[in-house]
């Protein structure tokens, strides 16, 4: 029977460290971190997501600024928001919740972010500055399963890494992340992808496997090498219920670790946030 890897448990550790870095913070006359969130349209999921992050600010003591849009805001108007929070001295960091409506372009969006704000870390100067190695913002998903590794006490180093999806915001940044010369990285990375051939023998051979593919129970049991550190990105919906990108009660009897969804990455990559805001604060 695999470890769970519990998000829930290591996000309620992470949060208690930033709450207690935003009381030292208050202590000393400063402000506490602000996230400002740009919501546009009425997507459910997208609502959900804003309003745990939300949530997420009050419960570390953070302020936050919720600015919801109609689904009919033009890119100009959206771009006028965005320049208005660039210059807001009070707000610290911000994201715009993707996807965006179909008639606006999120990367003009993206790139209209004042880098030292963009706290999802998706802006191409902060993504250069991730793959370099240089100080900036990390995307929220990959960050937060490191977080995840690091308070179960998991190194990635030497480990053989398959990460499945290359997604701009998961996948691909993932791979770069593990195979950083850095505290959480020193794997060897397989970026894994739709067109790889022979996808379930690598997957075998990962010690530590990433799926990020965005279809639910895609990783069988047959696919993980026993004892195997299993991170599940997936969040489906299946008749009513959400699964994972993995077959999780398959994979329980194989895999040495394993995260739950719900309740595993998906908690993390808020926590990711949260300590980049936190960063943005320090910085200012
Ligand atoms: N939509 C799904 N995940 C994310 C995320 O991490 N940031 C933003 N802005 N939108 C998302």
């Amino acid at each position: 029977m695999a470890q769970i890897l519990s998000g829930r448990e290591a996000a309620q550790a992470w949060k208690s460290h930033i709450r207690k870095e935003v009381a030292g913070r208050l202590a000393q006359g400063k402000r506490a971190p602000h996230l400002a969130a740009i919501l546009v349209g009425e997507d459910p999921a997208s609502q959900a997501y804003v309003k745990g992050k939300v949530r997420d600010c009050e419960e570390v003591g953070f302020a936050s600024t919720l600015i919801t849009l109609s689904e009919g805001t033009s890119q100009a108007e959206l771009l006028e928001h965005v320049a208005r929070l660039n210059r807001n001295p009070e707000v610290d960091g911000f994201i715009v919740q993707l996807p965006l409506p179909i008639h606006l372009n999120p990367d003009e969006v993206l790139l209209a972010i004042d880098p030292q704000k963009d706290v999802d870390g998706f802006h191409p100067e902060n993504v250069g500055r991730m793959a370099l190695g240089l100080p900036t913002y990390l995307p929220a998903t990959p960050y937060g399963m490191l977080l995840l590794l690091e308070h179960y006490g998991i190194s990635p180093a030497g480990k053989h890494a398959v990460v499945v999806g290359r997604s701009n915001i998961v996948g691909s940044p993932m791979s770069i992340l593990l195979s950083r010369n850095s505290k959480m990285g020193n794997a060897t990375v397989t970026l894994a992808h739709s067109k790889t051939s022979n996808l379930k023998e690598l997957c075998q051979s990962a010690d530590l496997l990433v799926a990020a593919i965005g279809r639910p129970k895609y990783v069988t049991a047959d696919m993980i090498r026993p004892g195997a550190v299993v991170l599940d990105v997936g969040i489906n919906r299946v008749d009513g219920r959400l699964v994972g990108d993995v077959d999780f009660d398959s994979a329980m009897d194989v895999a040495g670790a394993i995260t739950p969804v719900p309740g595993g990455v998906g908690l993390m990559t808020r926590v990711g946030l949260l300590m980049n805001t936190l960063h943005a604060a320090r910085h200012r």
